[in-house]
């Protein structure tokens, strides 16, 4: 029986094993059992030389790469810019997609695109630059057999983005609240344990390789909270960080740093921070040089200012435009870019004070400031006005800045959908973000928004959700939130479902013990609509949290009512949701332009999936859907956990057709998820229920 392990060992443990996720040797079956050509040179080329030597060592095909003789290859890879190739096929490919040569002007493949074509028999990927090659190979592996089926005519592919990023909020230390990473559910951190670096190189390349075969070029190194030590990488502790850009840097991934907007104060000894300060600026412009000559790739900064406690431009009665600007002046002689969060809001908000609105937040403090912001700034902005919650409106800054480079962060790391004890697909939802129309059906989409001019823009970014763990994400099936990702970053056009397809076909399929179509079927009915059947059983409506405070798992309908933190639902006997509307509410509604504006502002025109975002209603208020807000928690509460039962079924008639090991793990996972649906459903609708008096339609058991 075949195990989807690949069995090495860790450098620093001798022994621990990690599982293949979806890259396992028999994922490259068909490109190694042929005769390829690899034809160029750099350090990504090698990586791909690499790539296709092992595959072909294993599955007896064979490798060129080297003086130009003529071959017969199935496979060509290679490099325009290398010249001829010594391939007739894939020769009269390059020279067709020359532009100079076939007047189309398509030529334009960028640093990470290729061209893919067949013909003649040969399958040829053609690059201008080494990562291009890499992401080809990628994409024939994904293609499997079909990639040298019939003929298929020249296609060039590009990243819609081209920044693809992943925020790790990985500790150096253990932290004694948020522990090794914050918000982290799948284990150990890969950079870090307990205070050092842990320089277990092969897993980290592993991870690379992860990252490259789904398109994502960079990553943040450490938590946008900056603590003592971690605040230390900029500094004496660069060396732990310049190792890791090397790890990491064959496979196209480029690293970031979070630090501290008080950097100058805590490592320099400097009286203040100020970004207006010359010796601030001195200061920053220093330690940034030392950055670059360690790392000459170095992607940028990451900051989180004046947020949740975190120091900030304020404390000098300065703005975030002057504190970004300070950075991005630091950075820009070497080609860097800080990305600066715009996750700011009053944490320390009185619950009694109905006038002030975290949402609003962002909005309030950001948009005033477009056009102030420096070129190498990018403004990383949470897809929701709130955070990362299952359902939120896209947040109005996305559409409120037209002279700022926006990123646009997403959460794969599970806070709030399941901790990854959960099953929650979240390409569906952030497949519905990044295609919605802020200005309505004639503006352009929020993936526009993230491309700016031609993929320039602030691109994609998403909290990291890997760890140590043997699965990398913990639960194996929160890998294809990962994947998803760095596919949708690529193409935010990419279907889900499709994803999904990919994700199977490379993860699962190749190392299958049983039937592979049950298997692909069993992964899309427990894993297509996951996300919307976490949405059932948790807050109804739009509303929110609704979770336990602190930790952020389970329900606790009341646990953030009378808190600081600005996330209320406000049920009362009569009703419940928030009213954010100009007639009578926070006035939030106003920072979206039309139509959103109007829509989010009128009752009746309110998505039902949003309305206790936007509006407080009585129980008895009739959703588009016909049924009662009361009513409608009744019944996708009892539907989500029938729906989570099924999926527990389904994992059950697969057992026997994946690995053991895998199976047993998602099975003890979806055991869980049962118990906490189960929970959910319970607290939620008693408390609803006790609330308004209104009993179930149906007569079903309420406590
Ligand atoms: C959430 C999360 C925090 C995190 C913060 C952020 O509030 O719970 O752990 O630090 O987001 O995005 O900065």
């Amino acid at each position: 029986m075949s195990v989807p392990v690949t069995g090495r060992a860790s450098a620093h443990a001798g022994k621990s094993i990690w599982h293949a996720a979806w890259l396992p040797p028999a994922a490259f079956r068909e490109l190694g059992s042929r005769p390829v050509l690899v034809h160029g040179e750099g350090l990504l080329v090698d990586t791909v030389l690499d790539e296709v030597s092992r595959a072909c060592a294993r599955y007896g095909g064979r490798v060129w790469h080297g003086p130009p003789w003529q071959v017969d290859a199935d496979l060509v890879l290679a490099l325009r810019e290398a010249g001829r190739v010594p391939n007739v096929a894939a020769e009269s490919a390059r020279l067709g997609a020359t532009p100079a040569v076939n007047g189309a002007g398509d030529g334009a493949l960028g640093d990470e695109g290729y061209l893919l074509a067949r013909v003649d028999g040969v399958t040829v990927v053609l690059a201008d630059a080494p990562a291009g090659l890499l992401y080809g190979m990628f994409h024939v592996v994904r293609l499997g057999a079909a990639a040298f089926d019939d003929e298929l005519p020249a296609r060039r592919h590009r990243p819609a983005l081209d920044r693809r990023i992943l925020d790790h909020w990985d500790n150096v230390d253990i932290h004694p609240v948020s522990g090794q990473i914050e918000r982290g559910y799948a284990g150990g951190s890969l950079f870090w344990r307990d205070g050092a670096a842990r320089h277990d190189h092969a897993r980290l390349r592993d991870y690379g390789r992860l990252l490259a075969a789904c398109g994502v070029n960079a990553i943040t190194v450490n938590n946008v909270n900056v603590h003592d030590t971690e605040a230390r990488l900029l500094t004496d502790r660069l060396g732990d960080v310049a190792e890791t850009a090397q790890v990491l840097r064959p496979y196209g991934v480029r690293v970031h740093l979070s630090v501290s907007f008080a950097a100058p104060v805590v490592l320099g000894g400097l009286p203040t921070a100020d970004p207006l300060d010359d010796r601030v600026r001195a200061w920053w412009a220093a330690a940034t040089r030392r950055v670059y000559q360690r790392i000459p790739d170095f992607g940028g900064y990451l900051v989180k200012a004046d947020s949740e406690g975190r120091p900030g431009p304020f404390a000098y009665g300065r703005d975030h435009a002057d504190g970004a600007n300070l950075l991005a002046e630091a950075l820009a002689p070497h080609g860097g870019v800080v990305r600066w969060r715009a996750f700011v809001y009053d944490h320390r908000q009185d619950w009694r004070d109905r006038s002030t609105d975290r949402a609003r937040a962002a909005h309030d403090h950001f948009a005033p400031l477009d056009g102030r912001f420096d070129d190498n700034v990018i403004l990383q902005v949470k897809f929701g006005p709130i955070d990362f919650q299952p359902r939120e409106p896209v947040s109005p800054v996305l559409a409120a800045m037209p002279a700022t480079r926006l990123a646009v962060e997403l959460q794969a790391t599970q806070e709030y959908t399941g901790q990854q004890r959960h099953v929650c697909y979240l390409g569906p939802w952030w497949s519905e973000v990044l295609r919605f129309r802020p200005r309505g059906e004639a503006g352009g989409t929020i993936a526009d928004v993230a491309a700016g001019r031609a993929g320039a823009g602030g691109g994609l970014v998403a909290v990291a959700n890997v760890g140590d763990d043997p699965f990398w994400t913990a639960h194996p099936l929160a890998q294809a939130n990962l994947y998803a990702f760095g596919r949708l970053a690529w193409d935010p056009l990419l279907v889900p479902g499709a994803i999904l397809d990919e994700w199977i076909d490379l993860t699962w399929l190749p190392v299958a013990t049983g039937d592979p179509e049950t298997v692909r079927r069993t992964m899309h009915a427990i894993m297509d609509d996951s996300w919307r059947t976490y949405e059932r059983y948790t807050a109804p409506l739009g509303v929110g949290f609704m979770v336990r405070p602190g930790h952020h798992y389970g329900p606790d309908v009341d646990g953030y009512e009378y808190t600081p933190w600005g996330t209320y639902h406000f049920a009362d006997r009569d009703g419940v949701g928030v009213d954010r509307t100009r007639a009578t509410g926070t006035g939030f509604t106003g920072q979206y332009p039309p139509p959103w504006s109007e829509v989010y502002e009128s009752r009746e025109r309110c998505p039902d999936e949003l309305l206790l975002f936007f509006h407080h209603v009585p129980y008895r208020h009739v959703l588009h859907s016909g049924r009662t807000v009361i009513q409608h928690i009744y019944d996708t509460h009892f539907a989500g956990v029938e729906e989570v039962a099924a999926m527990r079924e389904r994992w059950r008639l697969v057992a026997g057709a994946v690995d053991p090991a895998v199976h047993d793990r998602v099975a003890e996972r979806l055991d869980e998820q049962f118990r906490s649906a189960v929970e959910w459903r319970d607290q939620i609708n008693t408390y609803f229920f006790r609330k308004s008096g209104v009993p179930d339609a149906h007569g079903r058991r309420i406590h």
